[in-house]
Parts: structure tokens; sequence; C-alpha cells
């Protein structure tokens, strides 16, 4: 790993693609200051779950005989998502619109995709703004949109210009407007609630909108949101990942805890890890739903509470992830 006087470093993430099984030479990408940080343990990036994702939806896309021509993406981070998605659905592909919030996140995206792709024919739209707004204004309809949005609300006290606290914390004007109603409020669902609503607008005929989430809460309360939006709930995979930027997610999650009364869903790492691998569980996983695994966990359950606790214990503590798939029905 390079650092720059920027404080940019260069990083090599051949090793996330190997290991989600994607074709592909060399990859570097540039992490600029105010980007999502990517961690040396592929397991606790996000991304590395996106990537195994996203070949999966292929199969699905593939087995209804959709084509992806458009892809949208939400908060792009350093790009390597976008990356991915260029090389799993090459030769269909032709457009990705890639959004984020902040202008010098979004131009790095942009240098790391087109530095890294082959294909000189796939068109790249970076657009700033908020959620699916930018690509609202553009009229353009994707046939998927792709987001691991912060879902945690900004304090006013959290510094937004370092990567980690910009993909933590999301600013409440993001989603107030939507007027996500009070259940999904109280589990720090309001910005989850704006981005599915926002996705419904841009999506072409079919389309699907894609989100990533930890599985902090019940399953049922994330299937009650996509029903009051009226959409299909598919799980693409399900994996478990030691909770990164502990400290401040573990005190966000408990503020939530200590206003609502709600009892959020993390687990103990160690003992987790142990039990999915003694079932023989790839992580992720797309032969077992979401519910099975929280399930399976249930002995291990601990409170956002109780994960500061632990922290200050210096005892891990990790989070099922979801990637979900909802259908305009
Ligand atoms: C959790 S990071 C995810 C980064 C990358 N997609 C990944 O999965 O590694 C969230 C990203 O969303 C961006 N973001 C924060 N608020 C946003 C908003 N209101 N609209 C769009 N993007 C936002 C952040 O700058 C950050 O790049």
């Amino acid at each position: 790993m390079e650092h720059s006087s920027k404080g940019e470093r260069k990083i090599d993430v051949t090793s996330l693609f190997k290991e989600a099984d994607i074709l592909t030479d060399h990859v570097d990408v540039v992490e600029t200051k105010g980007m999502y940080p990517y961690k040396a343990n592929i397991e606790e990036n996000w991304v590395y779950y996106t990537a195994v994702a996203m070949k999966r939806l292929m199969v699905l896309l593939n087995r209804e005989r959709r084509i992806t021509k458009t892809i949208g993406i939400i908060g792009i981070g350093n790009g390597i998502e976008a990356i991915a998605m260029a090389k799993i659905f090459q030769g269909e592909l032709k457009h990705i619109i890639m959004t984020d919030i902040d202008k010098d996140v979004l131009c790095g995206a942009v240098r790391n995709v087109s530095n890294s792709i082959s294909d000189c024919t796939l068109k790249l739209t970076p657009l700033i703004g908020s959620l699916c707004k930018p690509i609202e204004r553009t009229g353009c309809k994707v046939d998927f949109v792709y987001g691991n949005i912060p879902n945690l609300p900004t304090t006013g006290y959290d510094d937004i210009s370092k990567g980690a606290e910009r993909g933590t914390f999301i600013s409440p004007s993001a989603y107030e407007a939507s007027m996500p109603p009070e259940i999904f409020s109280r589990w720090a669902l309001a910005a989850q609630f704006a981005y599915l609503q926002g996705a419904k607008r841009i999506l072409a005929l079919g389309g699907s909108v894609i989100t990533e989430l930890g599985g902090r809460l019940p399953i049922s309360v994330i299937q009650e949101l996509f029903k009051e939006l009226g959409l299909g709930f598919q799980e693409i995979i399900v994996g478990f990942k030691v909770q990164t930027e502990a400290f401040i997610d573990f005190q966000g999650y408990q503020r939530f805890e200590k206003e609502y009364g709600t009892s959020f869903e993390f687990y103990l790492y160690k003992e987790s890890k142990a039990l999915l691998e003694s079932k023989g569980i790839s992580n992720p996983s797309s032969d077992v739903s979401g519910e099975e695994v929280k399930e399976w966990l249930k002995p291990f359950k601990v409170s956002a509470g109780e994960a500061l606790n632990l922290y200050q214990k210096n005892i891990h503590v990790g989070h099922t992830v979801h990637v979900l798939r909802g259908n305009l029905k």
C-alpha cells in the first residue's frame, strides 16, 4: 500500500475480486481522504458482499431473461462496486450512473473505475447529490439501482469530512421530505425508506432496487418496509461481518435504543463466526435466508448498548449483512 502527501493511498484490491470469484487482471484503486476506508481483511469490506451479490443477481436476472443495460449506484465511495459490476455484466451493460454526496469522492471513484475497465464503450456518468435525486433529475431510467447508504443521522458532532464518518452518517435533510413512518425511524431506517422510495422513480419497467443493509434489526421490520413501499422482497445473499467503525456505530444505535426503547441486534463475533463455520455456510451465502442465520445466532445476540460495553473490553461484535432486491409489484 502506497501513501501520498495528499493523504491518498493506492490499494491493490485484486484479491477481493479473486475471493469473489470475478475474473480480472490486477486492480488498484486510489483511496482519497474523504472516501469510505477500504479494510485489509476482505470480509470486513461491504463491497466484498456486494461483489458476490452481483454475481448472484446476474444469475437471477438471466433466469428472468432480463438484460441489464443501465445501472445506477448511490453513494459510490471508492468505485470498486462499479468495477465489479462492469466485469460481471460485461457484454450487456452500456451505462453506469454513479452518484455520491461528495464531489471529491465522486471524482476519485470515476478515476478508479476508468483506470480499471477495458470496455471503452461503457458510458460512465458521475452525478453529485443525495440518494436517487440526481438520477431522477436527468430523467434517466435504470435497470437496477444499488445503494449501501449510511443509516445513522448526523448528530452535528461527527466530522463528516472523514471517510468513516461520511460512510456512517447521513444528514436528516436527505430523508425528512419523504416522511418515513415512525416505526421505520425507530429502527434507523428513515434513510432506507427515502432511498427505496426515490429508487421507484428511476427504475425502468421491470427494474429492481438493490439495497445492502446491516441486519441489526429483525428481518420482519425490513419486510414491512418493502411492503409499505409496494416493493416485492427478495434476498440475494446473507453474510456476517465484524462491525467496522465500531465505536461510532454502537454509540449511534445506542442513541436510538435510549430514545425509542428499541434493542438492536448485534452478535458476539468469535462465537457467531465459529457457529457459521461449523455449519459449512459460505460467507456470504445465497443458500440460507437471513431469518435462518439470525435464528442460529440468537444465543450470541447483544444490543448496541451491550456492544458498546464489549467494545471497551476489546471484545468484537458483528452483524449480519443482507443484499436485498425490491421489485415494483
Ligand atoms: C457506507 S459508504 C459506502 C461506500 C461504497 N458504496 C461501499 O459500499 O463500500 C456510503 C457512501 O455514501 C455517500 N453518501 C453519504 N450520504 C449520501 C447521500 N445523502 N446521498 C448519496 N450518497 C451519500 C458517502 O459519501 C459514502 O461514499
